[in-house]
């Protein structure tokens, strides 16, 4: 495995993915906490800063059980920082050095090159520029601005990037990665979803021998890939738990129960609609809502969670955008990102250990995962849904007859999608009630009825987001469905608003 050292550049998760999919395992650490066990690495990879190595406070790693004992890879803040501590110089840049740049001049007969050509166009990202190389350094390519974009140190396996081949603009940024990891570092591409699901399995039978196990489904693809392998591992040990709120979609409860008892896992379903509604009664403000969801669905879990005699472990389905976000928060070097609920795990008097076999895994690296253990496609494409369900997408309090109408107009807007091929193109969509009435007219008789909103959006991680062009014809046929379908609802507009300035959900 490789281990991703983080100076807090905003890329550094990147670097992780293209590692990976190069089927190489790669793990970062906040450079400050490194992880004990360093011999467990093949090689190191310096990420890129925010940060200046000129300024009084520049990150300074000690890294004398690296350099010269392990391949390493410095990249950009890297790069400098080698520079700028070891002999050579960095100023601040005068000319620009952000964006696409092309390679002028690239070194012939390294290995560490193997492949990349003249012109090859590199993403440029840094204020301060390296004058000098460092002790020992010896030039390998440079741009038209950028006399020092790659250098290595003789006499070590040390080379270092001023550019950032993580980034896609960087058009062979992974042949350059393969080539270190690979010529260099003479790691084995062999981590592929096959191997994972194997030696995840091993690790979950020790590490859980007998034990009983306890997870909460959710019908999402990260809770039912963690169940999927949990179930290969441990079989009948394993106690799913699904829950049924009340704010899911239209016969998603029946459905995704069905579907998860056809996958052999052996799951309870727990219908607690009138509870979480009772719960909710009276309560507008959207944070109020959330926290009576979250009480309510642990209060329901654990009394479900105290039936199943002897469970040692709670396994959830965190994954690995949680886990760094919850490490920076406390005390990596990337600027405040918010704590993720998922790694804080359920109040202490449950006394179970947590166990998380999907910690390591990105998002599209679960799809993968559950693909190559046969789970169904439909299942692994799933649309997010909030754990808050419609509750967020009813403005205002909810009420029984607010929930089933919503559900309604939702499953026309997502059975249409997937009728017209759309649904694989967004990346999530939903409706939305809104606590106004208008007037409509309908045969001869006037109406005073609900307004919804439609909302479909393209995003990656969720963090921003785009309004989905959907096609007129579509958005005509599913406005008129839902007016002529279900009762209540006699206006419907479409979300145009990105995030940011707005959010996905309106609450
Ligand atoms: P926003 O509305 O913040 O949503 O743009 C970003 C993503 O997060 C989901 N979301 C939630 N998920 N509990 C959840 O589990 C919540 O309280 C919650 N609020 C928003 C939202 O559906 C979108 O995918």
């Amino acid at each position: 495995k490789v281990l991703i050292l983080d100076f807090g550049s905003q890329y550094t998760q990147l670097i992780a993915r293209r590692v990976r999919e190069l089927n190489i395992y790669s793990e970062i650490h906040p450079f400050n906490k490194p992880p004990k066990n360093v011999d467990d690495y093949k090689a190191v990879i310096l990420s890129g800063s925010p940060m200046s190595v000129r300024s009084e406070d520049a990150f300074h790693p000690d890294l004398s059980e690296i350099r010269g004992k392990k391949p390493m890879l410095a990249v950009c803040y890297g790069a400098q920082y080698l520079a700028h501590f070891s002999g050579g110089e960095v100023a601040e840049s005068n000319t620009r050095e952000y964006g696409r740049a092309n390679l002028s001049f690239v070194e012939d007969n390294e290995a560490f090159l193997e492949g990349i050509q003249v012109g090859s166009q590199v993403w440029m990202s840094h204020s301060d520029t390296i004058k000098q190389l460092p002790e020992n350094g010896k030039l390998l390519a440079s741009t038209h601005d950028v006399q020092n974009a790659a250098y290595k140190i003789e006499g070590e396996t040390t080379y270092a990037i001023q550019f950032h081949p993580e980034v896609y603009h960087s058009t062979d940024g992974k042949q350059l990665l393969e080539n270190f990891l690979v010529n260099i570092a003479n790691v084995n591409p062999d981590w592929t979803p096959n191997a994972f699901v194997q030696e995840t399995v091993d690790d979950l039978q020790a590490k859980l021998g007998g034990d009983k196990v306890v997870l909460g489904l959710s019908g999402g693809v990260d809770s039912s890939v963690a169940a999927m392998l949990l179930h290969k591992a441990i079989g009948k040990n394993l106690y799913c738990i699904f829950v049924n709120n009340g704010l899911l979609r239209k016969n998603e409860f029946t459905d995704v129960l069905e579907q998860y008892k056809g996958m052999g896992l052996n799951v309870k379903g727990v219908d607690a609609s009138a509870r979480f509604l009772d719960a909710l009664a009276g309560l507008s403000d959207p944070e109020l809502k959330r926290k009576a969801i979250g009480k309510t669905f642990i209060e329901v879990f654990d009394d479900e969670a105290h039936l199943i005699q002897d469970v040692k472990w709670l396994a959830q389905g965190t994954i690995y955008p949680d886990v760094i976000e919850s490490v920076s928060a406390t005390g990596g070097p990337s600027a405040t990102i918010k704590s993720h609920h998922n790694v804080g795990g359920l109040p202490d008097y449950m006394k179970l250990q947590i166990v998380e076999p999907l910690r390591a895994l990105f998002k599209d690296e679960v799809r993968r995962v559950g693909a190559s253990m046969d789970m169904d496609k439909d299942l692994l494409g799933r649309h997010p849904f909030p754990g808050p369900g419609l509750a967020i997408r009813i403005l205002g309090d909810i009420t029984a007859e607010k929930v089933q109408i919503l559900q309604d107009v939702d499953a026309v807007f997502i059975n249409g999608l997937r009728e017209s091929g759309l649904y694989d193109k967004v990346w999530q969509a939903g409706a939305i009630l809104l606590p106004v009435n208008s007037v409509g007219v309908m045969g001869d008789e006037r109406t005073y009825e609900k307004c919804v909103a439609l909302r479909a959006v393209e995003s990656t991680d969720g963090m921003t987001a785009d309004w989905v062009n959907l096609p007129y014809e579509f958005l005509q046929k599913t406005s008129n469905d839902i007016i002529n379908k279900v009762k209540g609802v006699n206006r419907v507009v479409y979300d145009i608003s990105s995030k940011p300035p707005a959010t996905i959900e309106w609450e």
